[in-house]
């Protein structure tokens, strides 16, 4: 329990000043200290604002303002899971007036002359039930706090061991995890300057680094070799995409889906000429037909180690020049629009905290 019951705010309002006075020393007899009295009932709602009384006692017939309107006013004035009883006294305590001083708001009811002692005890039951309302309440809000914050974690975890899976898949390959990170920003750029949905745009961004997890089941020869891929290596090379595929499937969350639908289709082009299915224009998935365009950008204007990094410029370049046979011509323009206000490398090197992580 909060405190002890004699150092609840008590509030009284009557008109007549001899009921509140003998109320007001009454309780000061029985140890509350904190309250506050009036004898207008215009102060009544000023007084429950500064005060925030835990109990009020209202009379209801009152010149001015009367105690129904008083109540309906500190109804205002609660949130919804407010709890302040009021304790109605009053010398007319017909049916009329109970039903419609409870649907004010009324908690409970006296008949004047009041009979101090069950004044006290209504007063005493009220305030008790108050304050096991605000434990409860104040638990529960504790609870969501833990709720919350537990999610989060798990949401943090989970997105970290999939940064990580795909630090992994590209560590044989590039020895980095830059790779990955950049295609992830570039490509959620490149969808959100596409007019995608802010929940589809931070899906690619999170999906669109394990692209290439299937180069985990790449023989190192293959992956690693110098020169030029035979047609049979070529192939094999080509097969990132299903691995990654089967690697990422079955994934309830819509995280895993994306990136499961990117490891298949981030090679696939607009004309239908590319792999693995050869799928044509928007049989492919958009966040496939993304990825495509963000990881050839960061692929050209990289350097490797049989090729010069290329100028931002030259890459944009080149990319318009594949729109409609390599790449969706909708995005090489949402890609140009983005391309006009942003440096796309700088851009692309952005880096998170993991606790600026956006929960999906
Ligand atoms: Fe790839």
């Amino acid at each position: 329990m909060r405190g002890s019951l004699s150092s609840s705010r008590l509030l009284i309002v009557d008109d007549e000043w001899a009921n509140v006075h003998l109320l007001e020393r009454f309780f000061r007899e029985q140890g509350f200290t904190n309250l506050q009295t009036t004898t207008d009932s215009r102060e009544a709602l000023p007084l429950f604002r500064q005060f925030r009384p835990d109990i009020v006692l209202l009379d209801l017939l009152m010149p001015y303002v009367d105690g129904f309107s008083i109540m309906v006013q500190i109804g205002r004035e609660l949130m919804a899971d407010d709890y302040v009883p009021i304790l109605v006294l009053t010398a007319d305590i017909t049916n009329v007036t109970k039903q419609r001083a409870l649907s004010s708001g009324a908690k409970d009811f006296l008949t004047k002359p009041v009979d101090l002692t069950e004044v006290l005890l209504r007063v005493r039951n009220l305030l008790q039930t108050r304050f096991l309302h605000l434990e409860v309440r104040q638990h529960s809000e504790e609870l969501e706090q833990k709720v919350w914050e537990r999610t989060r974690e798990l949401e943090e975890t989970k997105l970290e061991v999939l940064e990580r899976l795909a630090i992994a898949g590209e560590y044989r390959d590039h020895d980095t995890g830059e790779h990955t990170r950049r295609v992830g920003n570039l490509a959620a750029a490149i969808a959100a300057s596409a007019n995608a949905p802010p929940g589809v745009v931070r899906l690619i961004h999170r999906a669109a680094p394990l692209h290439d997890i299937g180069k985990i089941g790449i023989p190192d020869h293959i992956l690693r070799k110098a020169g030029q891929l035979r047609p049979d290596e070529r192939e094999i090379m080509k097969t990132h995409t299903t691995i990654g595929g089967k690697i990422l499937s079955g994934g309830r969350h819509a995280l895993l889906q994306t990136a499961k639908s990117i490891a298949l289709t981030h090679h696939e082009r607009w004309d239908g000429t590319g792999y693995p299915a050869g799928l044509a224009a928007t049989d492919i998935p958009f966040e496939g037909r993304v990825v495509a365009l963000a990881d050839t950008f960061d692929a050209l204007t990289q350097e490797r180690p049989y090729k010069q990094a290329w100028s931002a410029d030259d890459a944009i370049h080149e990319i318009l020049s594949q729109s409609g046979t390599q790449f969706d011509p909708d995005l090489v323009r949402a890609f140009m629009q983005l391309s006009g206000n942003t440096d796309l490398i700088a851009l692309s090197r952005m880096v998170e905290s993991p606790t600026s992580m956006a929960l999906l």
